[in-house]
Formats: C-alpha cells, sequence, structure tokens
C-alpha cells in the first residue's frame, strides 16, 4: 500500500496553483444529468472521487471523457436511461447520492444505496429525504436502497432542520424541473452550492437568493446543457496556506478565490501570520521565529465560519505554538481521528465531546502515523512538514480522493516528501 516519507523541517518557498473544486465539481457532474446533451467542464480536479462520479454518470449511460492535462471533463448524457447508484459505488464516495435530484428532476425515479458510516461520524441523509418529500416524491427503503417515485415533482416550501450542503444541493436540483415555485428555507449557502445554483442559473433553470438561504426556484420544463469552469477548491487553499505558516515560510497561492476564504484568512491572521491578498492569490509571511503560531479560540460552522474541512489542518498548525487553543467541530462532533496521531508526533491534544483543547508544544518528532480520512490525511502531512526527522504516513489511499498531486506540489515549493508504492 502507497505510504508517504516526509523528512520534516524544510522551508517552503514559491508560488502553488489551486485546482478546481471537488465539491464543486461532483454536484454539478450530477447535474448533468438533468438535461440530454453534451456537458463541457473545465479546471475538473484530477482526483478519485471524480473518477468515482465519472463511473456512476457511465453506469446510468452517460458517455464521460475525461482530459486530466487539460483538467476538461465532457459527460454526454443524450442516452441515459437508468436510474440507479449502486452500493459499490456509494460506498465508496457518499457524495453518490447527489445523483438522486437530477434522476428525479429528469426521470421522476431514482433507485440509490443507503450510504453507510463514514471516518468523520454520523452522516445522515434525511434532510435529503425530507425535501424529495416536500416535492411529492414517494420514497421507500428496500434492501439497503432508497427508492424515490413521483409521477410530477410539485414546488413546496421546504425549511431545513439543518444548514446541510448536500441537502440543498440535491434538493435543489430535483427542484428546477418542478411544477411551480419551490421555497427553499435555512440553505447552506457554501460556495460550493452557489456555484451549483450559477451552474444550473446558466443551463436555463431560474432560481433566486442565490448566494443566501434563502432560495426561490420556479421549475421550468426544460434545461439546455452547458459549458462552465468549476471554481478554485478553497479547502485546498486553505491546506497550502498553512503549509506556509507551520513551515515558518513565505507562500503564495495562486488562482484561488480568496473571498471564499475570510474565516481561515482572519484565524491564519489572528495566529500572528502576515497574509497578502491579491485578486485571485494570497501571500503568507511570518516573523520567522519558531513557534510563531498563537492559540486561537475556533469553531466550525457552515460558510462563511470556519469549515469543517480544514479543522484538523488547523489543529495540526495549533499542536505547535504557544498557549493551549480550544477548537470545537459543530458540524461533525466526531471528526478528531486525527487527534491521536497527532500525539503520536508528539502533540498535547485532549479531546471531549466536540472539543478539542490543544496545549501547544515547542516542536513535533517525526513518527509512523496512519491517515483516517481525506483532510486528517492532510493535517497528517501538514504535522510531518514540520516535524523533525522522519514521519511516514500509512492510509494515504484518502488523499487521492481530494487533493490532486499534493506531494508533486509540495515538493516543487521545498519539502522533503516523497510516496512510496
Ligand atoms: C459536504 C462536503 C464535506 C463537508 C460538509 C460540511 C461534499 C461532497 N462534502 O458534506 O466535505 O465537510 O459538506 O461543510 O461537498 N446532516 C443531517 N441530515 C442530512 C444531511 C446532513 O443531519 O440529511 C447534518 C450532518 O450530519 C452534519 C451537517 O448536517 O452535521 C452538515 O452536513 P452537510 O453540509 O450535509 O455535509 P455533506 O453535504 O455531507
Amino acid at each position: 500500500m502507497d505510504k508517504i516519507i516526509i523528512k520534516g523541517g524544510k522551508k517552503l518557498s514559491g508560488t502553488v496553483r489551486i485546482s478546481g473544486a471537488k465539491n464543486a465539481a461532483l454536484p454539478i457532474m450530477a447535474s448533468s444529468l438533468l438535461v440530454e446533451g453534451r456537458t463541457v467542464l473545465t479546471n475538473v480536479p484530477n482526483l478519485i472521487d471524480i473518477r468515482t462520479m465519472s463511473h456512476l454518470l457511465r453506469i446510468i449511460g452517460a458517455k464521460v471523457e475525461y482530459e486530466p492535462d487539460a483538467h476538461i471533463l465532457n459527460i454526454d448524457t443524450s442516452n441515459c436511461s437508468f436510474w440507479e447508484a449502486p452500493y459499490e459505488l456509494v460506498k465508496t464516495m457518499r457524495a453518490s447520492t447527489y445523483v438522486m435530484g437530477p434522476l428525479l428532476g429528469r426521470f421522476g425515479k431514482a433507485n440509490v444505496s443507503f450510504p453507510g458510516g463514514c471516518a468523520i461520524g454520523q452522516r445522515p441523509i434525511d434532510l435529503h429525504l425530507k425535501g424529495f418529500r416536500k416535492l411529492g416524491a414517494n420514497i421507500r427503503v428496500e434492501r439497503g436502497y432508497i427508492l424515490a417515485e413521483a409521477k410530477e415533482l410539485i414546488g413546496n416550501h421546504i425549511y431545513f432542520d439543518k444548514s446541510s450542503v448536500g441537502a440543498t444541493a440535491n434538493v435543489m436540483m430535483a427542484a428546477v424541473k418542478a411544477q411551480g415555485t419551490t421555497i427553499l428555507e435555512n440553505s447552506a449557502c457554501e460556495p460550493e452550492v452557489t456555484a451549483l445554483a450559477e451552474f444550473l442559473t446558466k443551463m436555463g433553470a431560474k432560481i433566486s437568493g442565490i448566494g443566501t438561504s434563502k432560495l426561490i426556484i420556479q421549475g421550468v420544463k426544460a434545461l439546455k446543457p452547458i459549458t462552465a469552469e468549476i471554481i478554485p477548491d478553497r479547502i485546498e487553499a486553505g491546506t497550502f496556506l498553512i503549509a506556509g505558516a507551520i513551515t515558518n515560510s513565505e507562500l503564495t497561492i495562486i488562482d484561488c478565490e480568496p473571498k471564499h476564504l475570510s474565516s481561515v484568512i482572519e484565524k491564519l491572521r489572528e495566529c500572528g501570520y502576515k497574509l497578502g491578498i491579491g485578486e485571485n492569490n494570497i501571500t503568507i509571511t511570518t516573523n520567522n521565529q519558531q513557534p510563531t503560531t498563537k492559540p486561537l479560540m475556533v469553531s466550525t460552522a457552515p460558510y462563511p465560519d470556519f469549515p469543517t474541512d480544514l479543522q484538523a489542518q488547523l489543529t495540526a498548525l495549533l499542536s505547535i505554538g504557544q498557549g493551549e487553543s480550544i477548537i470545537k467541530d459543530n458540524i461533525f462532533p466526531e471528526r478528531f481521528m486525527h487527534i491521536s496521531e497527532l500525539n503520536r508526533l508528539g502533540a498535547n491534544i485532549k479531546v471531549k465531546d466536540n472539543i478539542a483543547y490543544v496545549k501547544g508544544v515547542e516542536k513535533l518528532i517525526g513518527a509512523p502515523v496512519m491517515a483516517t480520512d481525506l483532510r486528517a490525511s492532510a493535517a497528517l502531512i501538514l504535522a510531518g512538514l514540520a516535524a523533525e526527522g522522519e514521519t511516514e504516513i500509512s492510509r494515504i489511499y484518502h488523499l487521492d480522493r481530494g487533493y490532486e498531486k499534493i506531494e508533486q506540489k509540495l515538493s516543487k515549493l521545498g519539502a522533503d516528501i516523497k510516496r512510496i508504492y
């Protein structure tokens, strides 16, 4: 099995390009099922999750071609006639459930495997199903599959009990084809949801309130296939900024969207780092003394607050530094599997309920560690970059689901990092 070996302590410098956002690309790929014809997506990252979604679209009958160097994805949905997302795919990627809304919208039918457990805790999909029911779908669970059927989807007023990226996206994709008006209240406002709403609008959907928690959708009979560009990945961007901070280096991320990173920029400034913001680039610099990181109180919460997908990486940063930090995860309260691995590297972190109490230490020392999920893998890489000596990270297959060529990007910046097979 692949491993990543890092010899820590190297300074980073230079410029790194941020890839397209996986979490924006996945629902947009699924929404191509709403039309008949060829959708072309640019700036699509070369990731396992993108290949998994492509595979699922092919099972449904689409022709999908990816040009990895150009990052262009062609999806031809002219001959789709199947409406099932099999267990084998849903169990490897929960976002497979994103085909449910578009399949309901196009065929009035979807049969999608119930997603199972997940390393970052309980992840129900009750809000997705509540939304589909409100649009008139009949939902049954049989042999581990959710069968949703509707002769006709009818617009309705839907209030989400919790802000959910997945439920907002999924229900929105069905509602664009429903008869009449749908109002989605307490919708998620994450940039990836906004990107999907803008994509659907370009296809001909009628959506107002985009970027707010109240989306008003006027159903249309037909949509048209389009060409569109995937927005930059704010989580990859945040991860590289933290890489600069944790190695006490100066580096610039380019082709990013700084306005999607306000809470991250704010927190890094509170830690004592300097961030220079350009139109589509950010430079992080430090005062060159170790350890510089000041303690923080951070709570993850829906956008525009601090993202749960950067909680593990920020915890790695705060583990080396001054004083005691408190990090609360309000989105996924059990998302702390990385803590015991960070402690193996010498961090001093205790977890109680959904709060990590981090006592900053002077340094981390390299050791063998194991990645448990996508963002935990990134946190261990960051810790390894700063740790003294060698860190060996196993189970890194999670990384390739969400970070395009992370070790090559870090090597180019000067890190001593390699993958062994
Ligand atoms: C998406 C992201 C994930 C990110 C998360 C939160 C993708 C593919 N994944 O996941 O990387 O960490 O947003 O920003 O875009 N919930 C329910 N019932 C539901 C749905 C969600 O109770 O039906 C809860 C979840 O358990 C969680 C909260 O709502 O506590 C937010 O989850 P949600 O925004 O739905 O996350 P995902 O869409 O799964």
